[in-house]
């Protein structure tokens, strides 16, 4: 690599972040206005060590951001009955606006059978069925947190999205999935890469825009990208080093600069903006229920209850 190098810039999740819950906060405001206090339940069951940083840090977050926050931690043998029976609950109170349970689940739950006995009005993970059949016909639903919080560094990135090639490496439901979805709204060609491609690399050399998200460190290097191309980085992978543990994305940072345009650090880069459209999907969830016909969640029951706390 000769010293004239031009580095790709960094997309700062941090700062993008910071100005999206600034947007959560003036929210807040406008729904304290008519007394109405967003209030975002998080299940957690079992004792995964990341989940419980992910959910402390949520929590933190959401307190930060005004929004009242109820915590339900769950022994890891409790009974898929029991998860379910408490879902039906938080379904049933005005007070709470969004549900959030914490993945992965103990191996004896059923994920989708928990995920879709959540009320999709308050599904702020937007993974229950029904919004996720929407989100691909590309309604106005709530949508999967990471993946909205990536196109919002993309919009923030490019000046515009219609027509660029996108490809996306990895396919899970919580990431790769949605992604292709929302890049597809957005006018994008979209094509997803995954463990069983022929030739993956050949694909993504031809991307303008690169979203990986596959948990493997360091996957992705400078000859898996076309010169110029934008790198959204979703790994977060903690690995060993001689001094300790330290945190790298799902591509090799200092190998992709040197040929991308711009590329997200890890940490600091798309991390901060799942948290960040998670309090703001909670905002949203809190509106449409306002607009909700049914009795128990009219407008006036939600303020009385809100009052009387
Ligand atoms: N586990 C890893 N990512 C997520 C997420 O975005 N939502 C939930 N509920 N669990 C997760």
């Amino acid at each position: 690599m000769s010293s004239s190098t031009q580095l790709a810039r960094d997309i700062d999740g941090k700062a993008i972040a910071a100005q999206v819950l600034e947007e959560v906060r003036e929210h807040v405001a406008a729904l304290s206005l008519e007394h109405i206090v967003p209030a975002l339940a998080v299940v957690l069951v079992g004792d995964d060590p990341a989940s419980q940083v992910y959910v402390r840090n949520k929590l933190l977050r959401a307190k930060e951001a005004g929004i009242r926050s109820l915590e339900y931690r769950l022994p890891a043998t409790t009974q898929q009955t029991d998860v379910l029976k408490l879902i039906a609950e938080l379904n049933a109170d005005p007070l709470v606006n969004a549900i959030l349970v914490q993945l992965p689940l103990p191996a004896h739950i059923d994920e989708g059978a928990v995920i879709d006995a959540i009320d999709p009005l308050k599904d702020v993970d937007g993974f229950h069925r029904q919004n996720v059949g929407a989100l691909v016909q590309g309604a106005d639903v709530l949508k999967p947190c990471t993946p909205s919080g990536c196109m919002r560094l993309l919009h923030e990135t490019c000046a515009n999205l219609s027509g660029l090639h996108a490809v996306v490496i990895g396919r899970s439901n919580i990431v790769g999935k949605p992604m292709a979805a929302l890049l597809l709204q957005a006018h994008c060609s979209v094509s997803v890469v995954h463990s069983r491609s022929v030739d993956a690399k050949a694909l993504c050399r031809l991307a303008d825009i690169v979203v990986v998200a596959v948990g493997r460190p360091h996957m992705i290097d400078a000859s898996w990208l076309k010169p110029g191309a934008v790198v959204i980085d979703v790994g977060i992978n903690r690995i060993e080093t001689e001094s300790g543990t330290r945190l790298v994305g799902d591509v090799d940072y200092a190998s992709a600069r040197t040929v991308a345009s711009a590329i997200t650090p890890v940490p600091g880069g798309v991390g901060p903006m799942t948290i960040a459209y998670l309090l703001m999907n909670t905002v949203i969830a809190t509106r449409a229920q306002q607009a909700r016909p049914t009795p128990q969640h009219s407008h006036e029951t939600t303020e009385q209850l809100a009052l009387s706390e």
